[in-house]
């Protein structure tokens, strides 16, 4: 080889070895850090949740602007996609607020926590989501439901209500009759606010979906001002409640669910109900999606646990390809700028079947194994 030729190796060297750094950098979860989309702009998804479907993640949030304005919805749900999830793609806003002022969801309103999750009956992809109607602060607490025929959209906004009008809850075996609400005598507050609603149609704040592995779905959300999480059965084309659902701890006061299935069992993870600021998160069991569950404590450990480490659940992500290997989504909010809001993903760990959470500055998906 002649020398110059080895010079410019040598020259070389050092930047083929900065750009693999870069690459090997990018293949991280990093929590709490800005995470770049393909475009080099931090993802604006915020609160959301992820569809899988034939080797593509769909990467449904909020999309937030600046200040505390961005605490409304200027702008509407934004998807992005990933075929690893270190890499995300912009795929644009999937749902858009309305410039019609008759629309429930104009400019304006609050969207927030939407989820997605695709029909095979009817082949389409129903988005449900937490709307507040505009000007009415977080008064309105209704369930705002949005289709289309193709993962990133467009959707079209479908309906809002407050779910299981004139309907009274289902009691899974082990919650006792005394407990059950009595429409014309209330026991306490909570069943006081339930009733208050029953003919009117239940709250709808803080939620996520569920589809269960023989294709039935549920709208799980933050109900009775919060008092209590409803886990709702939604029909065949997922669009419409059926009647049936059951109640989680009233009077506990659980927002952010998320849930997973891990052999037979199903685990949820929420939050205490502090508005934007961090809180414990909160851990629950159950082998019946309607319960009774069984509150676990705080699944987080180590430092920051007692606050989620700053963040508040939104979504459990199960790994394509990857044998009870779950991801923890939780968002770091900022209530001031918005848009600055961070994601922090970590890794579902088990001890003695107990999921655990543990901050990690850094991790990738081989700590789950292959
Ligand atoms: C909680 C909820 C969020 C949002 C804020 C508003 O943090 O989880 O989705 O509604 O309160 O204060």
């Amino acid at each position: 080889m002649k020398a110059t030729k080895l010079v410019q190796i040598l020259v070389l060297l050092p930047y083929v070895f900065i750009l693999s750094n870069v690459n090997a950098q990018q293949q991280t979860f990093e929590p709490a850090a800005i995470w770049k989309d393909n475009n080099g702009i931090h993802i604006n998804a915020h609160g959301g949740g992820v569809l899988y479907q034939k080797g593509t993640y769909y990467w449904f949030g909020e999309h937030k602007v600046e200040g505390s304005k961005g605490n409304t919805a200027q702008v509407g749900v934004h998807c992005y996609t990933s075929k690893d999830l270190y890499h995300w793609k912009d795929a644009g806003i999937a749902l858009s607020v309305s410039d019609d002022p008759e629309s429930d969801i104009v400019r304006g309103c609050i969207i927030e926590r939407p989820k997605v999750i695709y029909n095979k009956r009817t082949r389409k992809y129903v988005m449900w989501f937490h709307l507040e109607l505009k000007d009415k602060g977080y008064w309105a607490a209704r369930a705002g439901l949005a289709t289309a025929d193709r993962p990133t959209g467009p959707y079209t906004f479908i309906k809002s209500l407050r779910p299981n009008a004139g309907k009274m809850p289902f009691y899974p075996s082990g919650i006792p009759v005394a407990e059950h609400i009595n429409v014309e005598k209330p026991a306490n507050n909570t069943d006081s606010i339930f009733c208050r609603d029953w003919k009117g149609g239940q709250m709808c704040r803080d939620m996520t979906l569920y589809v269960d592995d023989d294709g039935k779905a549920y709208h799980i959300f933050s109900s009775e001002e919060n008092m209590t999480l409803h886990i709702a059965e939604l029909d065949k084309s997922y669009t419409s409640h059926t009647g049936k659902f059951s109640r989680v701890y009233p009077g506990f006061q659980t927002e952010a669910p998320a849930i997973f299935k891990r052999n037979g069992k199903y685990y949820m993870i929420g939050s205490a109900c502090t508005g934007w600021a961090p809180n414990a998160a909160r851990l629950f069991v159950a082998s019946s999606i309607y319960g009774p569950w069984k509150y676990e404590g705080n699944p987080c450990q180590g430092e920051g646990a007692g606050l989620t480490y700053g963040g508040q659940s939104t979504f459990i992500l199960p790994v394509a390809g990857k044998k009870n290997a779950f991801i923890f989504m939780a968002d770091k909010w900022q209530p001031k700028n918005a848009i600055d809001g961070r994601y922090i993903w970590l890794p579902i760990t088990f001890k003695a079947e107990k999921p655990e959470l543990s901050w990690a500055d850094s991790w990738t998906l081989n700590s789950f194994g292959s």
